[in-house]
């Protein structure tokens, strides 16, 4: 019998890694936008056409690239982030596989501009399918500059799911939005045909949370948040949820870093809505941005080429410290009335009949009940205010007005969808963003 096995052309193997690496355009995104801020870039300008089909640029301030790194950037597993094995284990950048750049440069036709700052000249690399066409030198500002055109145009499959250019877009839109409620201080503007769609000015506003709140998911929901703050060794949990006034029909607006990594991750979504069982129905979901920092060796990050999954080695610990630090924020709220320009009026969050003063105080006993309970389980758990592992950032403190800040809203999805009709949020009024 003749053998079966043989192996694949590297070619039809690089295509293969790159459909785990890069999905859609949104993809293409977020690892562009994720290599510039290892480029410890502060401005980052995303440029898109026909929602990432024609063009995908990302142009950032970072540190830029030698020429020859600016080449090698393109072979698989040729990484800056990591040496040995062991830094597997305290990973602190969005990237260490090596695999971005020639995962997207095999589906698609790429061309790259970068400029380290002690050099006078940058580098241009052009790449087609994976293949180096072009290499010369240019003049461009410090930084790195990276266009993706023709995206999936040697690969029929993943061109036939591509959705509409709108889909496709708010897909973009909201990994754009992750990137600006992880890294407020940085300035990301996300351009759709030449149109300013998302401009967060990260100088303007100093890095602070709320006002990247403010930019996501507009005015009147950050007004609707509470901070959130807790603090063991190795483990700070921090972050904004909503009062029970504000809930969603679906998960959307739930996010969750860990170690300002966008990640998914079923254990912390069932502690939130743990959280705020008994305060809101069961079928609403509240809002939160919560970020986790830990110290790397309880994270594991390498678990699928996308990094939107982690592992924790302690997970019911964080599991327990977010339900605390959310049921204390929760409680302060309730017993001191925010400050804020408009009265608060905490509303129903169904459309339901006025409950009796009977039921009302029956509910109200039911969630002190469900308090005293969760206070037994977690008071077990010390929370001082413990120094932080290295390079983790303490508080930025919330400050009460942002107004330098500019949105424009132009193609979110319908504002507002999914909300309960009780507690309209009003999507933030679009604004002409500043230059
Ligand atoms: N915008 C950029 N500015 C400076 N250097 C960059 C930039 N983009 C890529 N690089 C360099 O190119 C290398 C390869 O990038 P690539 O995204 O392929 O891999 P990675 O970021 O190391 O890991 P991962 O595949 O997990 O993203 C990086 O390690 C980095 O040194
Ligand atoms: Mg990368």
């Amino acid at each position: 019998m003749p053998n079966r096995i043989h192996v694949l052309d590297p070619d039809v193997s690089a295509q293969i890694a790159a459909g785990e690496v890069v999905e859609r355009p949104a993809s293409v995104v977020k690892e562009l936008i994720e290599n510039a801020l290892d480029a410890e870039a502060m401005h980052i300008l995303i440029e898109v056409e026909a929602g990432g089909r024609q063009l995908i640029r990302v142009t950032d301030d970072g540190h830029g690239m030698s020429p020859e790194d600016a080449v090698l950037a393109f072979q698989r597993h040729a990484t800056s982030k990591i040496r040995t094995a062991e830094d597997l284990q305290r990973i602190l950048t969005f990237g260490f596989r090596g695999e971005a750049l020639p995962s997207i440069a095999a589906v698609s036709h790429v061309e790259l501009i970068t400029r380290e700052p002690d050099r006078d000249e940058g580098t241009k690399v052009v790449v087609d399918g994976g293949v180096v066409t072009e290499l010369s030198t240019v003049g461009c500002p410090v930084g790195t500059s990276v266009s993706v055109r023709r995206l999936f145009y040697n690969v029929p499959a993943r061109l036939k799911f591509m959705r509409s250019p709108t889909t496709e877009m708010n897909h973009i839109v909201d990994i754009v939005s992750k990137f600006i409620l992880a890294n407020p201080h940085v300035s990301f503007t996300l351009r759709h045909h030449g149109r300013d769609i998302i401009h967060h000015s990260g100088d303007a506003t100093r890095g602070d949370m709320r006002a990247a709140l403010i930019t996501v998911w507009g005015r009147d929901v950050a007004r609707e948040m509470v901070p959130i703050e807790l603090s063991v060794p190795r483990i700070r949990i921090y972050g904004f949820v909503s009062k029970p006034s504000l809930t969603k029909s679906a998960r959307t607006h739930q996010v969750f870093f860990v170690n300002r990594r966008w990640v998914r991750h079923h254990a912390l979504s069932s502690a939130v809505t743990h959280a705020y069982r008994g305060m809101i129905p069961a079928e609403r979901q509240p809002v939160c941005v919560i970020y986790i920092d830990i110290e790397p060796l309880l994270v594991d990050v390498n678990v699928h080429p996308t990094k939107i999954e982690v592992r924790f080695a302690n997970q019911a610990e964080i599991q327990r410290l977010l339900v605390q630090a959310i049921q204390q924020a929760l409680s302060a709220v309730q017993l001191t009335p925010t400050i804020t320009s408009q009265p608060q009026v905490m509303k129903p969050t169904v459309a339901s009949p006025k409950p009796s003063r009977g039921a009302k105080e029956r509910e109200r006993e039911e969630l002190e009940a469900f308090r005293r309970l969760l206070r037994q389980k977690v008071d077990g758990v010390a929370t001082p205010q413990e120094t932080l592992p290295a390079g983790v950032q303490p508080a930025e403190r919330v400050a009460a007005s942002v107004d330098e800040h500019r949105i424009e809203t132009a193609s979110r999805g319908a504002p507002g969808a999914g909300e309960s009709p009780s507690q309209d949020v009003k999507a933030p009024k679009a604004v002409p963003p500043q230059h």
